[in-house]
């Protein structure tokens, strides 16, 4: 036993032990540059865990901090997760109020360390009808890490796929522009420069879109993972992405 501790010992201060990360199972070329994620299943995972819905969410966005680390390192360029629908505003007041108050600490907490590993953050959605403090976090976040190159995580806040749409052409409209082209209208979006996801991945088993990136995921790949949003970690994301990787892309061509 002795041994095999101190083997292990001198593993982990090699970088061999449990903690080194093994080879990516997929070759950089076939890792998708774009992932949008729908994290779903926070409020179930807590009910089955005898938990507050609260905790899910707790859980949920600790979860989140892998799954960046692990796509930055895997060579994914633009990460979308959806944090807060247009629609989840129909929630119980209790629940929407903890979902302010969560979201504020995440920026507050875990902003400076992402800024230290070169993550871009950027928001999409509707900025407006949030609280003034969350905006001016959000706000303070994307300019701080405005400089950062190595992943950009769009954080889908108060985002729905018709609202922007919808936002898009009103802003058209504003500049005179009635028959927009596919770039003049990309232009108009929340994220002009966000690439179109080639996988969306949701969790918890849900099989449907519920409003998000509708115009950015015309030809996505979709993938279902069965585990609830908290429990989904960076080797689930790596399945994700071994099983997109094998799949024939067509565009509605031959
Ligand atoms: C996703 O988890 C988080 C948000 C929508 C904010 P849910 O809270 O939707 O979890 P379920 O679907 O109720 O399990
Ligand atoms: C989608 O999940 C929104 C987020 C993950 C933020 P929902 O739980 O709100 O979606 P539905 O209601 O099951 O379609
Ligand atoms: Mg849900």
């Amino acid at each position: 036993m002795a041994i095999a501790s101190r083997l292990s010992a001198v593993r982990s201060v090699l970088g061999l032990g449990k903690a080194a990360r093994s080879e990516p199972r997929v070759p950089l070329a076939r890792v998708p540059s774009s992932i949008a994620i729908i994290m779903d299943g926070n409020g179930r995972w807590a009910r089955a865990h005898g938990l507050p819905t609260g905790a899910g969410h707790r859980a949920g966005a600790r979860a989140l901090k892998q799954i960046v680390r692990r796509a930055g390192d895997l060579g994914v360029r633009d990460l979308t997760v959806f944090s807060f629908s247009t629609e989840n505003w129909n929630r119980p007041k209790d629940e929407v109020d903890d979902l302010m108050v969560l979201f504020s600490e995440m920026i507050d907490r875990e902003v400076p360390e992402l800024h230290a590993e070169g993550v871009q953050i950027r928001f999409i959605g509707r900025r407006d009808d949030l609280g003034s403090a969350l905006r001016a976090r959000i706000d303070d976040a994307e300019s701080l890490t405005a400089g950062n190159g190595r992943l950009r995580l769009f954080i889908a806040m108060n985002y729905g796929g018709r609202q922007e749409i919808l936002d898009a052409v009103t802003a058209l409209a504003a500049q005179g522009i009635t028959a927009p082209t596919d770039e003049q209208f990309r232009a108009a979006l929340y994220g002009p420069d966000l690439a179109d996801p080639e996988l969306v991945i949701r969790t918890s088993g849900e099989q449907r879109l519920s409003n998000f990136l509708l115009w950015q995921s015309a030809y996505a790949e979709l993938y279902f993972a069965p585990q609830m949003w908290p429990d989904f970690g960076a080797d689930d994301l790596e399945d994700a992405i071994a099983d997109y990787a094998g799949r024939e892309r067509r565009f509605g061509g031959r």
